[in-house]
């Protein structure tokens, strides 16, 4: 059935049970090699255009799926068959937790937003790390979003990444250590420059340590950002990636909003909004991390992505990687495709013989 007719049905659910159910569908689908097979003739799409290397991970092309839609890694064997070039799972906090109260999660269709104040509810990183080991498989990256549960006091948030990451670093290929979501209170306290080098010194020396434990190269360690940060505070968090030994390895930028457009009101729910009207903040905050890094550093770009024309601005202002959520909830997963059958063409007729030529051309 094509997305245009499951939409309706889809959008008379509340949005969290909608998002559940699309979950056990592609979880039972991992179970169903046939069907895995005709989901990808349908959905991937193979341009040798559109792949590129970084951290020593091959993308076979630039669009991932952003953190929070497989928080438990249940979707992990079905969800490359979408086209997606990486998948990141998570935010995975060390402990199982249930989240905030429901409703939670809130569509505006007219909007094309979506406001979510989930609060990192989850299995905890023992039973993500199970379902990630018996993967068969990484048929693209995978990279592990670590959090914090609420109830650890902020002062010992740095336990809790390092506890996660010790059950995970087995199974992930890079690593994301979340500070930005606005509903874990405190947490986005951890994006101050004096926290995160605290932080980050710590997440990277148990990276390092595991990486002699499982004889492996430590993991890419990304940080994931608000796009609620001051110019300041993005050069300061830029700094962190440069220099000979660099705290961190790139950047995912940026999380969900906790600011309301006064062009639309009606964004009503607290929580962070996402989708449409996150598109230029998060395009501006790309900007001014690739300058604060003169364009060395790759950003993984997300916020807004609804067409093939803002995967495009999002390069275009500085990213080398993408990652998509609300634009799945109104566009269905044949956005993933749609974006990359059109980018080469985009780039082309501006004149780029390639996407890195693209990329920070508006920075
Ligand atoms: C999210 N996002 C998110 N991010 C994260 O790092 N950890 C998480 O657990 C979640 N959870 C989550 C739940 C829901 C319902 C939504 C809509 C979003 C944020 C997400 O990864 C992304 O950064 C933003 O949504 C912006 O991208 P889009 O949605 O505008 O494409």
């Amino acid at each position: 059935m094509s997305y245009g007719l499951l939409r309706p049905l889809l959008f008379t659910l509340d949005p969290e049970r909608a998002h559940t159910l699309s979950i056990a569908a592609l979880e039972a689908l991992g179970h169903m090699p046939r069907g895995l097979a005709r989901v990808a003739r349908r959905y991937t799409l193979h341009d040798p255009r559109l792949a590129q290397d970084f951290w020593g991970l091959h993308f076979a092309n630039p669009v991932g799926l952003a953190a929070g839609y497989d928080k438990d890694a249940r979707a992990a064997v079905a969800l490359p068959a979408l086209g997606f070039g990486f998948i990141e799972i998570g935010t995975v906090t060390p402990r199982p937790q249930p989240g905030n109260p429901h409703p939670r999660v809130f569509r505006y269709p007219a909007q094309q937003a979506v406001i979510n104040r989930m609060g990192f509810p989850g299995e905890g990183a023992a039973a993500v790390a199970r379902r990630l080991a018996a993967l068969p498989g990484h048929p693209v990256p995978i990279g592990i979003n670590l959090g914090k549960n609420k109830d650890t006091p902020l002062e010992r948030a740095q336990d809790d990444y390092i506890s996660a990451l010790e059950l995970l670093f087995p199974y992930g290929d890079y690593l994301c250590v979340n500070v930005s979501s606005p509903n874990t209170p405190g947490l986005r306290l951890l994006q101050g420059e004096e926290a995160l080098r605290g932080l980050l010194n710590a997440v990277a020396a148990a990276n390092q340590r595991l990486a002699l434990q499982h004889q492996r190269p430590p993991l890419p360690l990304l940080l994931k950002i608000a796009p609620d940060l001051d110019n300041d505070n993005l050069d300061a968090i830029g700094s962190l990636a440069l220099g000979t030994a660099p705290l961190v390895h790139g950047f995912i930028a940026t999380n969900t909003t906790i600011e309301r457009p006064a062009s639309q009101p009606g964004l009503s729910e607290s929580g962070g909004l996402s989708g449409a009207p996150l598109l230029e903040r998060s395009n501006a905050v790309i900007a001014r991390l690739y300058r604060a890094t003169q364009g060395q550093v790759p950003i993984i770009g997300v916020g807004g992505i609804l067409s093939a024309a803002d995967a495009y601005a999002k390069i275009r202002a500085g990213a080398s990687l993408l990652q998509v959520y609300s634009g799945l909830i109104f566009r269905g997963p044949g956005l993933v495709r749609e974006i990359l059958e059109d980018l080469p063409g985009l780039w082309l007729r501006d004149g780029y013989p390639d996407l890195a030529h693209a990329r920070g051309s508006t920075a």
